[in-house]
Parts: C-alpha cells; sequence; structure tokens
C-alpha cells in the first residue's frame, strides 16, 4: 500500500550512504572503531558516562534486567501500555513482570501511586517507560526506588533528546535502554543502545554483549589483545559498523529532526483543537522536553476505532495502535497476569490513535490528516 502520508519516515541523504560506504570499503564491518565512536559521541550526548552499543533496545533491556540481579522469582514492575520487548526483557530472566496503571487520560506514563501500590518482597526493579518520548514522573519514581531498595531501568526507546529538569531521560535510572529501529527518531535499522554512569557495570555490560569475552576481535586485530578469556555467560548482543556509521550521521542529525517533530506537534495542537476538538490529545501539561516521538491521540468514547482507521486509510493516512496492552497478549495471560486490572490502562488503550509523526511533514500534511481526521469522526 502506497501512502500518501505513512505513519512514519526515514530520512537519510548521501552523508548515510557515504558513512556507510567508507565502512564498507575499510574492508572492517564487525565491532570496531565506528563502533566506539558512536558509543563516545552517544554518551557525549546525553550526558551519561558511557554509552553501550547493541543490537537492539530489546537486548539492552535484558542486559539491564540481568546486571540488576533480577532473575527467578524476582519481580519487575513495569506498564502493560508499551510494546511487548518492555516485559519480555524481564521474563527473558526467568522474573516475573507484574504491570502498574498508567497515570490517566493526561500521561500515558506509569503512575507513581501505582507502582508503590505493585512493591512486594519479591520486588526488585521498576522499568519505565517514557511513552512517546514524555517523560515519566521521574523525581517521584526515583525517590520511591530509593526508599524500597529498588534498581530502576528506563526504557527510553522513544526518549532520545528528551529531558526532564534538565537532565537527559535515560540517564536517571541505573540504565536507559534507546532503540535505532526504523520507526524511532534516530535509526540505524536494527540498533540499540545501553547508558549508564556505573563504571563496573559498564564493563560488565560491555562483556555480556560479546560472550563474556574478556577482549574483542577488533582489540586482537589492533594487537591490543592476543587471547581472551570468558568471564561471565553473555550473548551476541553487538553491533556492527555499518549501523554505528549510520547511527554516528542519524545522532548529528537528531537535534534538528526533534525540533520540527515538536513544531509539529505543536501545530497538530492547534489544528485538532479547532477542526476536531472532541479527540483528546494527551501530554498537554507534560513537563521537560519530549522528542516527540509518537503523536497520541484518545477518538471520543463510543467512536468505532476500527471504522475510523479504515476511513483514514481510505484517505491515504497510515494510523496506529500503541499499545494493545501486553496483559492481554496470549503469551502473557497464559504467565498468570489474566487477573490482573488496570483501569486507566485498558480504558486509554480502547481509544488511543497514533497519528503520523515524522521530521520531513509539512504543515499542509498536518492539515491533511486532521481534515481527514474530522471527516472520519463526522462519518461515524
Ligand atoms: C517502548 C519500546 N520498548 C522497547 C522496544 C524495543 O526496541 P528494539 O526494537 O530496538 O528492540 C520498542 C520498539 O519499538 C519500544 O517501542
Amino acid at each position: 500500500m502506497v501512502w500518501k502520508i505513512p505513519l512514519s519516515d526515514i530520512d537519510f541523504t548521501a552523508e548515510e550512504s557515504d558513512a556507510v560506504l567508507r565502512v564498507i570499503e575499510s574492508g572492517w564491518l564487525t565491532m570496531g572503531a565506528v563502533t566506539q565512536q558512536f558509543e563516545e559521541e552517544f554518551a557525549a550526548y546525553t550526558g551519561a558516562r558511557h554509552a553501550v552499543a547493541v543490537t537492539n533496545a530489546t537486548a539492552g533491556l535484558h542486559l539491564s534486567c540481568l546486571t540488576a540481579g533480577v532473575g527467578p522469582g524476582d519481580e519487575v514492575i513495569l506498564p502493560s501500555l508499551t510494546f511487548v520487548a518492555t516485559a519480555n526483557a524481564v521474563r527473558y530472566t526467568g522474573a516475573t513482570p507484574v504491570f502498574a496503571d498508567i497515570e490517566g487520560e493526561g500521561s500515558l506514563n506509569i503512575s507513581p501511586a501505582s507502582i508503590e501500590a505493585n512493591i512486594g518482597e519479591r520486588t526488585r526493579a521498576i522499568m519505565v517507560v517514557h511513552y512517546g518520548g514524555y517523560a515519566c514522573d521521574m523525581p517521584a519514581i526515583m525517590e520511591i526506588a530509593d526508599r524500597h531498595d529498588l534498581v530502576v531501568i528506563e526504557d527510553a526507546a522513544h526518549a532520545v533528546g528528551s529531558s526532564l529538569e534538565k537532565r537527559m531521560l535515560g540517564t536517571w535510572g541505573r540504565t536507559g535502554c534507546f532503540s535505532f529501529f526504523s520507526n524511532k527518531n534516530m535509526t540505524t535499522g536494527e540498533g540499540g543502545m545501553i547508558v549508564t554512569d556505573d563504571d563496573d557495570l559498564a564493563g560488565r555490560l560491555r562483556r555480556l554483549r560479546s560472550h563474556g569475552m574478556t577482549s574483542l576481535t577488533w582489540d586482537r586485530h589492533q594487537g591490543h589483545a592476543w587471547s581472551y578469556d570468558v568471564v561471565d555467560l553473555g550473548y551476541n548482543y553487538r553491533l556492527d559498523e555499518i549501523r554505528a556509521a549510520l547511527g554516528r550521521v542519524q545522532l548529528s542529525k537528531l537535534d534538528s529532526y526533534n525540533s520540527h517533530r515538536r513544531e509539529l506537534t505543536v501545530l497538530y495542537r492547534e489544528w485538532l483543537q479547532e477542526l476536531a476538538p472532541a479527540i483528546e490529545i494527551p501530554f498537554r501539561d507534560h513537563p521537560g522536553i519530549s522528542a516527540c516521538h509518537l503523536l497520541p491521540v484518545l477518538l471520543p468514547p463510543g467512536v468505532d476505532r476500527r471504522k475510523f482507521m479504515e476511513s483514514m486509510k481510505r484517505q491515504g493516512i497510515q494510523t496506529s495502535i500503541h499499545y494493545p496492552p501486553v496483559h492481554r497478549f496470549q503469551a502473557y495471560r497464559a504467565n498468570g497476569q489474566q487477573t490482573v486490572s488496570l483501569p486507566a490502562t485498558e480504558a486509554v488503550a480502547a481509544r488511543e490513535l497514533t497519528l503520523p509523526l515524522y521530521p520531513a511533514m509539512s504543515a499542509g500534511d498536518i492539515e491533511l490528516v486532521v481534515r481527514s481526521a474530522r471527516d472520519s469522526l463526522q462519518g461515524q
């Protein structure tokens, strides 16, 4: 299907092609100097002491759980209104995800009060998700974590370039995990990054992403090492040089992408308010600076979302849902989670619809989407 306006779009230029070509011509494709440069630049950008490149954010979340000591018998508190990867990462360790509710229609982020209500003897960590790039209430969450001696892991997949109280999201918790999947604010196709301020933890993350080995093929190629030991049960969660090269170029463009996303979000809010005021827009009064990864809206209660999406599709506009709540998936019901009741999550999840948002959109595109949304509402 060729969309007039897709949900998201990438913006590669000759810069990305040239960077990839340089890697190919260098003859070194696996994790090496370009990945190291990407890590250093990403750490500097976020203000974290360390950035560890990984295959994707899911791998980053998995390693974050493992290095937080999460394992069988433990519980990790997280939202259900997220991509399934957040919860899967917990289950890879043998631990149980415990779903907390979101704040409500104004903020689709995890509620600190619900986190606190779900803390029990087996709770080991809290995993927050900055939905759409909008900051969770990190001061409140960090205070709860400190009081209960819990580790905080940030799923910052949507939040590259977001900040709260002048501190980048991803750097509040013990680790923060970013995604560079194709639809994200900066992309390497597949790819991810873990950031942390903890020197020892960074070293362990580096070993765990590469089979627990004490030196890399790259180190041996450079003559820095001649052999290696294996000191941990690790994984192959490495990023390659081609993706790192893409990442470096994309990172250099990120601030301009994000500021355009923010301008488009303001336009969306104005046009929706004017043409379709019945459609609610969450995060209106959010604190901090959002990377504006998504443009979530809440359709008026009683509107048939499937028909609405079909009407948008007939007009050439792609929409999506973020998210079908994880606790309702078959694989999660089977995990003994079917009894959980999350009223705010369920109410929002039934009405949420995501409109297109990507930096190359024009004001005219926004107007077209909003007019189509108005017509789709009227056609119900
Ligand atoms: C909230 C959230 N967490 C985690 C992930 C997983 O990211 P990746 O695809 O890089 O593993 C995604 C990806 O879409 C996501 O949206």
